[in-house]
């Protein structure tokens, strides 16, 4: 299924069983077969049905959501081969550290809310009726060492605009990582119809501001004295890159 696509659902068994998943982020197959209020006959037809359309995919036994979010790429750095994929279930534990590693400097405000809110929700990608995310990971011999998240709201008005975060940790900068995600982001959001995206810094983070205006993106707004950062005011620079 494409993250823009709204799910629909043919009945209500189906409904349950792929809106467990989504909050969930993985879930077993004999869990759901307990919480569908249906024969195992009928649960297997539903989820034979998910599967088909491209809702859900099944590995072993256990269930996730199927989002067509794109190809994995190699890329050959100082660093070694860099992998930007599409962020699993599976990478859940590796993308909290990753963020945690960049919001524990405090010039990123954003970040530290959105890891908190993957803690709390305990999954990676989301895509219900209200809200939407994809997440895009750059990994290093199997360790994610950056990412970039794009929050796409599903309400009408707002729909053709994206909030984009990026974030490499500390020993992998400077190797071309952060433009790579950045890349790997904006190319995802212009296929798929967005006609802006958005990211909000503290006026504290030179080297952010300066990643951003290389690459394009234009100052929108400044929000004076919005953070409070170790007890003194900060303005907020809202950058957007258009298409
Ligand atoms: C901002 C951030 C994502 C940049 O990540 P990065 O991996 O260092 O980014 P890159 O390596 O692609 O680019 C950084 C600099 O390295 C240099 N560089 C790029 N490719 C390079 C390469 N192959 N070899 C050596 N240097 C390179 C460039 O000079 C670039 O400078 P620029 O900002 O003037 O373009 C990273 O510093 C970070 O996570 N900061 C904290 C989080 C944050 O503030 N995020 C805000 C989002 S913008």
């Amino acid at each position: 299924m494409r993250a823009t696509e709204h799910p629909t659902f043919e009945s209500e068994a189906s409904k349950l069983i792929y809106e467990y998943v989504e909050r969930h982020g993985t879930a077993k197959r004999n869990v759901l077969l307990d919480i569908a209020p249906v024969s195992s006959d009928e649960f297997g037809t539903e989820l034979d049905r998910l599967k088909s359309r491209g809702y859900l995919e099944e590995d072993g036994g256990t269930l996730q959501l199927a989002l067509d979010v794109g190809a994995i790429e190699e890329h050959q750095t100082d660093v070694g081969v860099v992998t930007i994929r599409p962020g699993r279930q599976q990478d859940f534990e590796g993308l909290v550290d990753a963020i945690r590693d960049v919001t524990s400097e405090k010039t990123y405000v954003i970040a530290e809310s959105i890891a908190e809110q993957l803690l709390y929700e305990e999954t990676v990608t989301r895509h219900n009726r209200v809200a939407s995310r994809v997440f895009f990971v750059a990994t290093v011999e199997g360790e994610v060492v950056g990412w970039t998240h794009l929050d796409l709201p599903q309400v009408e008005k707002v729909r053709e605009t994206a909030q984009q975060t990026v974030g490499v940790t500390d020993d992998f900068r400077d190797s071309g990582i952060g433009s790579l995600l950045l890349q790997r982001g904006l190319d995802w959001a212009e296929a798929n119809g967005f006609r802006k995206v958005y990211n909000s810094i503290p006026m504290t983070n030179d080297r952010a501001l300066e990643f951003l205006g290389d690459h394009g993106w234009e100052t929108e707004a400044i929000r004076r004295e919005h953070y409070t950062i170790d007890g003194e005011f900060v303005d907020e620079v809202m950058m957007a890159y258009r298409f």
